[in-house]
């Protein structure tokens, strides 16, 4: 449905989003829906080139999310950059955007939160209070609204991912959610809306990030070697290689992110460490060994 100017048509309100996905379905179409926030990367717009190649329609969204931010600075400084927005995801086949106002999505007496218990109370859940739940309701919003077959989400949120996907089962929300593999820049660096916020100097620093995730990975791959001497030293290479803090560098198990001593099932290590005033988050898996 790309408009005739080859541009992707833009939706705002609830109503003619419903209107558009209902007519596809009824005429036996699959749709996929890709949640965002702007500040589009090449990880984005994988989500979308894997909806578009497993459905026949792919929808995005574009909404920053005031609910999920913990820090005013955060949700001021977040990027937003529509007409580049679009024009991106107009190239990755995406056929309809929804980028709504805050106030169709929080109209005035919207009090409800959707929230997910324990997954949300570790990792980021410490660190970011009230994200998570921020998260949960608006992605409960937009796959309600748009009613996907599928909805695409990245392991580069491997928190996020796994929340999402217990949501979706307890609630029995009827769709299929769709882990997709994170992007990274040539130097190791996990794509991410915030690396524009990088000076120069932080932008060379960052790439120790993922080396050392994954380096304490193939330390732990095969569940024989002890995780916490490999975590402490993780995390003083990160605050040695110029990270001014480091939130967490954990083991936990892929599954349901429980904490592990060994790396005695499938699991991933999971970080999140600042560059002056911008926090990265990443994860890898444990290789597992014969
Ligand atoms: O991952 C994101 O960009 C956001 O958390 C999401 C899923 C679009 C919800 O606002």
């Amino acid at each position: 449905m790309r408009g005739r100017d080859g541009r992707v048509p833009v939706v705002r309100d609830v109503a003619s989003l419903r209107q558009v996905v209902k007519a596809w379905r009824a005429a036996g179409e699959t749709v996929g829906l890709v949640p965002t926030m702007g500040g589009l990367h090449d990880g984005h717009l994988a989500l979308a080139r894997q909806a578009k190649e497993e459905c026949s329609r792919a929808v995005a969204t574009i909404f920053v999310n005031p609910k999920q931010f913990d820090r005013k600075e955060d949700l001021e400084s977040y990027p937003r950059d529509e007409a580049r927005d679009l024009s991106l995801l107009a190239g990755a086949g995406c056929d309809l955007v929804f980028a709504p106002e805050v106030g169709e999505m929080y109209p005035a007496g919207f009090v409800s939160t959707v929230s997910v218990s324990e997954l949300t109370e570790v990792l980021d859940g410490l660190h970011r209070p009230g994200h998570f739940d921020g998260v949960t309701t608006v992605v409960c919003k937009l796959l309600l609204q748009a009613l996907p077959d599928r909805a695409y989400f990245g392991e580069k949120d491997f928190q996020q991912l796994t929340i999402v996907t217990r949501m979706v089962r307890d609630l029995e929300i009827p769709v299929t959610i769709r882990p997709v593999d994170t992007v990274r820049e040539a130097d190791g660096l996990a794509m991410a809306s915030r690396n524009q916020l990088l000076t120069a100097t932080q932008r060379q620093l960052a790439p120790l990030f993922a080396e050392v995730l994954m380096e304490t990975a193939e330390e732990l791959a095969g569940g024989a070697a002890e995780a916490a001497p490999a975590l402490t030293r993780a995390r003083l290479r990160l605050g040695r290689g110029g990270f001014t803090k480091v939130d967490y560098v954990e083991l936990r198990a892929a599954a349901d992110l429980a904490p592990l001593s060994r790396a005695d099932r499938p699991a991933r290590v999971l970080g999140a460490a600042w560059l002056g005033s911008t926090r990265l988050i990443d994860n890898v898996p444990v290789p597992e060994r014969g």
